[in-house]
């Protein structure tokens, strides 16, 4: 057999049954001999090098957003990732006045996240009780921040529409029709809940994100009703789900391997450097998507228009030719250079590239670093509480739960 069909036919035994499966040593195989793959049952081009996948997401030019296919947002129509050029740069701005403003981020934002983990952190039962981390920490913090960004605190149903749209977006990669109905009915009824108060906050805003999506002028563009809606949908899918998976992450890889906990322990100023580490070796996102506009070449392979091309970054995140022992979780890896990987500029693809990079990024940070930061603090160690939880998922991909026991530090 080929390498090519061989590569393929393990690429698609990983996508069939990926509960558990290590997929770096296919993307390395992957972008060796076949970085750019078509892969049938994802109907989409795939690219696994980290120089054509941040030239994919820089380049607006010959690749754009993909809508209404499974995999994507269909569940709440178009929001900022299916806009570009100047309409997108405007509307982003609008998000990251408030997302990426160091005052909010030092101020209200720090208090909001310091406050929910210590709050949630405080809860968890320690040994020799087990504590579900992922429902007792890792997204009650996400939830409660984006909850209280929002001012939606006191919507009762919000963690239910958050589960609802979520199960329903990127995770429903075979559209699931049961699963897209309950994502649809939750996402009607947040927008129930939004749509009376929006013109309210367009006349007298608050000081919160719902009332700058509301009321913000960037450059005289300003967002419609239903833009307002899809936005706010959208903030509940990408802000929660991804740190909540990157945290599980971050404890897990913590776990396997105790002598990183041990020099986190040992030197707290690696905590920075060891979230930045944990996004670039094990990133809560693996995929980007976006549509070939032209017929394009990659790396020789002919890409007509109009194809649906998926980007690995968690390949990228691995790509030799960028990152030393790539292989490695070295929690020191990034000291003093974590934050150019929050933009744009910097290597680690996990938040994407290009304009499309994470708007919510510093926020992510903030939470992560908070959180590791508190379990440093209270706990000596931890352990799994039963087997290893095998990582789950193709798009978004983490442990699905975290049932660990914690032990108080003297
Ligand atoms: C560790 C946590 C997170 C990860 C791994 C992550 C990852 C990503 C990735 C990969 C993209 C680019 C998608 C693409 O180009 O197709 C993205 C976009 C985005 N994310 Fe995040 N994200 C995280 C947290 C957040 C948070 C907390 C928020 C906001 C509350 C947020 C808001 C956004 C927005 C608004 C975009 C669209 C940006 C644009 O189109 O310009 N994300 N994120």
């Amino acid at each position: 057999m080929s390498d090519v069909n061989s590569i393929t036919e393990q690429f698609t035994a990983y996508l069939a049954d990926n509960e558990g499966a290590d997929p770096f040593p296919i993307f390395a195989r992957m972008r060796e001999d076949a970085p750019a793959l078509w892969v049938e049952p994802l109907q989409a081009w795939v690219l696994t090098r980290w120089d054509d996948i941040t030239n994919m997401l820089e380049d607006g030019e010959s690749f754009g957003p993909l809508m209404n296919q499974p995999g994507t947002s269909s569940i709440f129509g178009r929001a900022i990732l299916q806009m570009s050029g100047d309409e997108h740069r405007r509307k982003d701005a609008i998000i990251a006045k408030r997302l990426r403003s160091p005052r909010q981020l030092g101020s209200t934002i720090e208090e909001i996240v310091s406050g929910l983990v210590q709050e949630y952190g405080q809860r968890l039962p320690v040994a020799p009780e087990a504590a579900d981390l992922r429902t007792g920490l890792t997204e009650p913090v996400p939830l409660g921040a984006i909850a209280e960004l929002m001012d939606m605190g006191e919507a009762s149903n919000f963690r239910n529409w958050y589960n609802d749209i979520v199960a329903a977006g990127t995770s429903n990669v075979t559209r699931d029709p049961v699963v897209h109905a309950r994502g649809e009915a939750a996402r009607d009824e947040l927008y129930a809940f939004v749509t009376p108060s929006i013109e309210e906050r367009r006349t007298c805003p608050g000081d919160e994100l719902l009332s700058d999506l509301c009321s913000m002028e960037y450059e005289g563009e300003r967002l419609s009703d239903d833009e307002v809606r899809s936005f706010t949908a959208f903030l509940l899918s990408a802000g929660i789900e991804t740190t909540d998976r990157a945290l599980a992450n971050l404890v897990k890889h913590l776990i396997l391997q105790p002598e990183q906990w041990e020099r986190l322990r040992a030197d707290p100023e690696l905590v920075s450097s060891a979230v930045t580490e944990i996004l670039r070796y094990r990133p809560a996102v693996h995929v980007t998507i976006r549509m070939a506009k032209h017929d394009l070449a990659v790396d020789g392979t002919s890409i007509p228009a109009g194809s649906k091309v998926m980007s690995f970054v968690s390949s990228a995140n691995h790509d030799p030719s960028r990152f030393d022992n790539p292989d490695e979780f070295d929690v020191g890896r990034f000291q003093g250079q974590e934050r150019p990987n929050y933009t744009p500029i910097g290597p680690v693809r996990a938040f994407g590239g290009g304009p499309h990079t994470c708007t919510g990024s510093l926020l992510a940070k903030l939470e992560m670093e908070r959180t590791l930061e508190y379990l440093l603090e209270r706990f000596d160690h931890f352990e799994f509480a039963g087997d290893v939880p095998p990582d789950t998922g193709i798009v978004l991909r983490s442990p699905v739960t975290l049932d660990v026991v914690l032990h108080p530090a003297a």
